[in-house]
């Protein structure tokens, strides 16, 4: 059976093809039907070409509610945080300071909501429309310290990308 941690180990952060991965994602937000069909998209290729993202999902901002995130498109295992309030967790943090979080190892954040007791480390970045918080991207990896400047760099790319779509 395929296994992401063994292609993990064989393949490291210079191995990515990360301006590729910018490139592909670009041409889904070009040829998608529609931005949920977008965001999926961009969902299965980073889970699909990055060995170190277990789980890829979207939070997106909930107009009707007050200050809440609400699960979008995601790949990866069903979770039960499927709403999700400013503050709470590492993605209510990102909501509320608008900041990218980039969190080592969960199992020592006390202000963390665990998707799956697999789940070592997390990456949250804001969609942000200028001023405005549209929604996050939340990538966690089954690898401890798993996330560096390069995930950094191409999620904050693909949120600014995401963000014209709204
Ligand atoms: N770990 C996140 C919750 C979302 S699940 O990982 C999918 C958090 O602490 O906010």
């Amino acid at each position: 059976m395929y296994s992401k941690r063994i292609t993990y180990f064989a393949m490291t952060q210079k191995d990515i093809p990360w301006e590729q991965l910018l490139d592909e994602t670009r041409i889904i937000l070009q040829d998608a039907a529609d931005r949920e069909e977008a965001m999926q998209h961009i969902c299965a290729l980073l889970h699909r070409e990055v060995p170190h993202y277990d789980w890829v999902g979207f939070y997106m901002v909930d107009p009707l509610a007050d200050k809440e995130l609400v699960l979008g498109p995601y790949v990866g295992e069903p979770t039960e945080h499927t709403r999700i309030r400013f503050g709470e967790g590492i993605c209510g943090q990102a909501a509320e300071t608008r900041k990218t979080y980039i969190v080592d190892d969960v199992n020592k954040e006390s202000n963390y909501l665990a998707c799956s007791p697999t789940v070592q480390s997390e990456i949250v970045v804001p969609v942000l429309k200028g001023e405005e918080l549209i929604g996050e991207i939340d990538i966690d990896s089954d690898t401890r310290g798993a996330m560096g400047h390069k995930d950094r760099e191409l999620l904050e790319s693909v949120a600014r990308d995401v963000a014209e779509l709204f």
